[in-house]
């Protein structure tokens, strides 16, 4: 008799914790082997699985919109380095215009700078800003709170999460970031042949690339990461739209006016129109841009007085290296997908 009350709870405990998994499962963050160290502080947002599927839900998931039609991806699409293609600058709730083109979200955990002006320096915090902003997403915390209390569906993900059901500011953001920072993308053929992985090589225009790469442009967007997590100025006019002084918007410093975060260059092939108003639509453009470019603009950053004259050639080449950068494992990394 004893002997089959105690099979029973047996039976009765593993079908809870079927139902209930009793806490999350840990991830380990790995960091690829020709990185450095990561900026972000893991031990105060520990990934779990569980936590990264609640943020992977909270950013495909309009709920988080006033109205319910934009999403985090709606902005930030998987297949274009998670940036938006089709236009110059973002578009938000009811097709209202932003005045900045959506930055592709890549290596942020090797980022301290967030926005071209770098008016954000915590991940955890950063998420509030598109979905409150106006021209975004237009909600308010509190609203999403209630909607996320009210659903099925995230109370178990919460559960799921972090072992209850209350949903905080915190715990969205969070989670959210768990998500952000598994954007991870480190498989391009550069990374390939640097690890000396599959007997991959450069051809020899490649090579003639990044020679003239590591010439010109490897000071601002810096190996391996192809961004120096700084701001400077690359020249460009101010625009006449937006009249957007970059850095200087957050810290009404003069020496900061026109700087703008330098942007990661990896899976540049697909993150287009590019610059922090959208202003070049192909990489030909950009490269002739740095060709053409004009020493007497003041503010111009000191790594670009030197001067650059590519030939035809070298712009090809220099093209070729640039696309060495793209990574498909990452843009088409099943994990990061919209989940089902
Ligand atoms: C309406 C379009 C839009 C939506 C929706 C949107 N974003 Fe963005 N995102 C942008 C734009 C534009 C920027 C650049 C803002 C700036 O520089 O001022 C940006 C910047 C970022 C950055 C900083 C990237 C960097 O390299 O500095 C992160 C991270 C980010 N968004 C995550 C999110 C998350 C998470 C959500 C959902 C909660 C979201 N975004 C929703 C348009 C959008
Ligand atoms: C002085 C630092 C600096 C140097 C050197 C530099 N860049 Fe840039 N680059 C920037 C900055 C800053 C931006 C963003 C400017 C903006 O949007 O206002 C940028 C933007 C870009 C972009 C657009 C990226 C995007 O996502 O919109 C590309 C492509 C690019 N640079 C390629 C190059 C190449 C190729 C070279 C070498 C010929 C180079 N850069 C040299 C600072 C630099």
């Amino acid at each position: 008799m004893k002997g089959v009350a105690i099979l029973f709870l047996i039976a009765l405990f593993f079908l809870i914790s079927l139902r209930y998994k009793i806490g999350a499962d840990k991830i380990e963050f790995v960091t690829p082997a020709n990185f450095p160290k990561p900026v972000y502080d893991f031990s105060k947002n520990p990934l779990t699985e569980e936590g990264f599927q609640l943020g992977r839900n909270l950013f495909y998931d309009p709920i988080l919109s006033r109205d319910s039609t934009i999403s985090c991806a709606s902005c930030h699409l998987q297949f274009t380095g998670f940036a938006h293609v089709d236009h110059e600058v973002s578009h938000g709730i009811e097709g209202r215009k932003g005045f900045r083109n959506v930055p592709p979200l890549i290596n942020l955990a090797w980022n301290k700078f967030f926005h071209w002006d770098g008016g954000v320096n915590n991940l955890e915090v950063q998420g509030i800003n598109p979905v409150t902003h106006p021209n975004e997403m237009d909600n308010t915390l509190d609203e999403i709170i209630l909607r996320l209390q009210n659903s099925d569906k995230y109370q178990q993900l919460f559960i799921a999460a972090y072992g209850d059901d209350e949903v905080t500011t915190s715990r969205i953001f969070k989670s959210i970031t768990q998500f952000v920072v598994a954007l991870v993308s480190s498989n391009s053929k550069y990374d390939q042949v640097k690890r000396e992985e599959n007997g991959v090589t450069f051809t020899v225009q490649e090579k003639n690339g990044y020679r003239l790469f590591k010439n010109h442009c490897a000071s601002c967007h810096t190996e391996p990461l192809f961004t120096n997590d700084f701001f400077a100025s690359n020249g460009l006019a101010l625009d006449s739209n937006y009249l957007d002084y970059g850095r200087f918007t957050i810290t009404q410093n003069e020496a900061d006016k026109y700087l703008f975060k330098i942007p990661t260059l990896r899976n540049i092939e697909y993150t287009y129109p590019y610059m922090h108003d959208g202003r070049f639509t192909t990489l030909k453009e950009v490269l002739n841009y740095y060709n053409g470019l004009s020493h007497d603009v003041e503010y111009l950053s000191k790594q670009l007085k030197k001067p650059i004259n590519f030939s035809e050639n070298e712009i090809k080449d220099l093209l070729a290296f640039l696309l060495t950068l793209t990574d498909k494992t990452f843009l088409f990394d099943k994990r990061f997908f919209y989940p089902k």
